[in-house]
């Protein structure tokens, strides 16, 4: 695992969008997972100008989202579908049939999520997943006690991830208390992941990820087993880590490192 502590949420937002466009560069059809969420905000804007003034390409990107809310239409303003749009597909060039979000209003989840997983396999596999942390230590909607080798799937969101989304909605009780998402399985078969985190309410949920143990609690440790996944977080959401200097060390010398 490697970790990038940054000063700032820009220069977090930055870095990462750097590494997405590495990915492109390497390979311009490559297939994106996406996250949504306040975190990456800052790379799709980065993304979004680097499209328009560099002229990064993603006419070749096939993309999956991790989740979407049960119960909300595509229409409504906190679906994962309205947010992606607004956010960042409206401003690039990815062909609109090359977008893959889970459904949040089909009449058969299970089969969607089997067809969903399909898709993933169809396109080639994933080759750079985006991933934000919930302050339960959560990727995607992976909440504590989720099974690492589980699969796309409907999920029940846990309380304090219905409490950290409240200030999305008009009210709690507006939150949906399901969603569909990638199981930790699914995001691990991703041959590369970039994990961003900022703020001091997620630098628990960090530290737990980075330096605890592997366990279903807190599900972003299962990045541990992955041989590609990049930790991107900003100074508060590293805050806890006790192996800070170590990291920061590593980044230093990372110029004269011998070439692999
Ligand atoms: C969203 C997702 C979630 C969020 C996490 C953090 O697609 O998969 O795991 O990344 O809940 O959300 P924010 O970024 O809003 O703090």
């Amino acid at each position: 695992m490697e970790v990038i502590c940054c000063k700032t949420y820009d220069e977090m937002s930055r870095e990462a969008a750097r590494a997405v466009a590495q990915v492109l560069n390497a390979k311009p059809d490559a297939v994106l997972g996406m996250a949504t969420g306040s975190t990456p905000l800052g790379l799709y804007q980065e993304l979004v100008r680097m499209h328009k003034k560099e002229g990064l390409d993603f006419s070749q990107v096939t993309t999956f989202n991790l989740d979407e809310y049960v119960g909300l239409p595509t229409t409504h303003d906190q679906s994962y579908h309205y947010f992606m749009h607004e956010n960042f597909f409206k401003h690039v060039n990815i062909p609109l049939q090359n977008i893959h979000i889970p459904s949040g209003t089909t009449s058969n989840y299970h089969a969607f999520c089997e067809w969903f997983e399909k898709r993933i396999v169809d396109a080639g596999g994933i080759d750079a997943q985006i991933l934000g942390i919930g302050s339960d230590g959560h990727i995607a909607f992976n909440e504590p006690g989720s099974s690492l080798s589980s699969r796309t799937r409907l999920k029940t969101l846990a309380k304090q991830t219905i409490d950290d989304n409240a200030r999305f909605f008009s009210s709690r009780e507006q939150v949906p208390i399901y969603a569909i998402t990638m199981g930790v399985g699914t995001i691990l078969e991703a041959r590369k992941i970039l994990l961003l985190a900022n703020g001091k309410k997620k630098a628990d949920a960090v530290a737990q990820a980075v330096e605890g143990p592997v366990t279903s609690m807190i599900t972003a440790s299962a990045l541990q087993l992955h041989p590609d996944s990049t930790v991107f977080v900003d100074d508060d959401a590293a805050g806890k880590l006790k192996m800070r200097e170590y990291f920061d060390w590593v980044q230093k010398n990372k110029p004269g490192a011998p070439k692999v």
